[in-house]
């Protein structure tokens, strides 16, 4: 399987953590066609850690937890298939996963043909416990190679949070996605921290194996297992403009069986969901590079996108009033070329036009500002 785009899908962490079970899952893969997710591009219902037995039968087999699985594995993923979505488990690359549960250590083969026996279609593969003794691209190699001889097409998505340079060697083990930082919370400064981390990793991830930014918080409102503090409205649309212009997977995490009309506008805007499933499938660079790394200054990203536009996200990851600013050289506009650049914004629809030598953006603090951008 070659993934062009950035998978899109719901996970069970961020808000039911240990309390997973059949009741929740059924419910929120129903939740995701009726409120219109699956129509704007979501896929993927993912179970979280959590679900199966503390002890593997006596075959060697992972078995999940019948008081939260009644119907089994097998059923529950024929019921999500019946809704047209794809369903995804959760594993890890030690002996326990993070939580405590088995992991699939030394049993990647065994575990790889149950999740495809079961028909599952994704596996986030955690690095919780990982013995010393083999490396972290040697486990993840391991399970890649498992995945690819189970008999079933599983998106691999990797969890090793950034850690032991993994942007460095995740690509060549198998995985489509692989998470850049440790965990997310629901609070600005979770957001700002995860952002600011990806600075010096840009060049890595995009088509093939695109870099995790870990799940959505947005619409959590501080309610859930991760759900410390919550965010507001402003800064929920920052998180999602720039997982967006950054081709983040897009795993939404709050409860999506009460969906307001706030938080679906949030994780389905068209024009935002357009770029951050851009086919062209370029990385994005940052135009303020310099002052960024000399100052606290905010990062504007720039995205190539295919057609000729270009995606910018002007931000202010601080607390105080900042002007964003963006040289027309900044977005390859030659003195006199005679071009000019039309700014929509992606989530108002304003219109702003870039004649002069610069565009001037007074932006509050914990803000964003997503554009896609026409040459005229
Ligand atoms: C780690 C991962 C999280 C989640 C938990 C489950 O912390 O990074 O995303 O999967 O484990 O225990």
């Amino acid at each position: 399987m070659v993934r062009h785009t950035p998978p899109m899908g719901w996970n069970s962490w961020n808000t039911f953590a240990e309390n997973v079970n059949e009741k929740v899952v059924r419910e929120s893969a129903e939740a995701m066609v009726q409120s219109g997710l699956y129509e704007a591009g979501y896929e993927y219902v993912v179970i979280d850690d959590c679900w199966s037995e503390k002890v593997r039968g006596k075959d060697g087999k992972l078995r999940e937890d019948k008081r939260k699985f009644p119907s089994g594995m097998k059923e529950l993923c024929d019921y999500v298939h019946g809704l047209g979505l794809k369903i995804g488990i959760y594993s890890c690359a030690g002996p326990l996963t993070c939580a405590g549960y088995p992991g699939s250590f030394d049993h990647e083969f065994v575990d790889a043909k149950s999740f495809a026996d079961w028909g599952f279609d994704f596996l986030k593969y955690d690095y919780c416990y990982k013995p010393a003794s083999v490396q972290g691209k040697f486990l993840y190699r391991r399970m890649g190679t498992a995945l690819a001889s189970c008999g079933r097409d599983i998106l691999f998505s990797a969890c090793s949070w950034g850690a032991d340079e993994t942007h460095t060697w995740i690509d060549g083990t198998g995985a489509h996605m692989w998470r850049s930082t440790g965990d997310i919370w629901d609070n600005y400064a979770s957001i700002r921290d995860i952002i600011k981390l990806q600075y010096k990793i840009l060049p890595y991830g995009g088509v093939g194996c695109f870099n995790d930014m870990d799940m959505l918080v947005t619409g959590m409102r501080g309610k859930g297992h991760v759900g410390i503090g919550g965010c507001t409205y402003e800064e929920y649309k920052l998180h999602m403009s720039v997982w967006a212009i950054l081709a983040s997977p897009l795993m939404i995490g709050c409860d999506i069986r009460s969906l307001n009309d706030e938080t679906r506008e949030l994780l389905t805007n068209r024009g935002m969901l357009s770029i951050n499933q851009d086919a062209r499938g370029c990385r994005a660079y940052i135009a303020n590079e310099e002052e960024v790394r000399m100052s606290d200054v905010s990062p504007v990203f720039v995205r190539s996108l295919e057609g000729g536009d270009i995606a910018v996200c002007f931000t202010n990851l601080g607390d105080t009033d900042a002007r964003g600013v963006l040289q027309a050289a900044q977005m390859g506009l030659s003195y006199g070329c005679g071009k000019k650049l039309c700014f929509c914004d992606v989530w108002s629809g304003e219109q702003i036009a870039m004649t002069n030598e610069c565009l001037c953006l007074d932006m509050p603090p914990h803000t964003a500002r997503l554009f896609r951008v026409k040459l005229k």
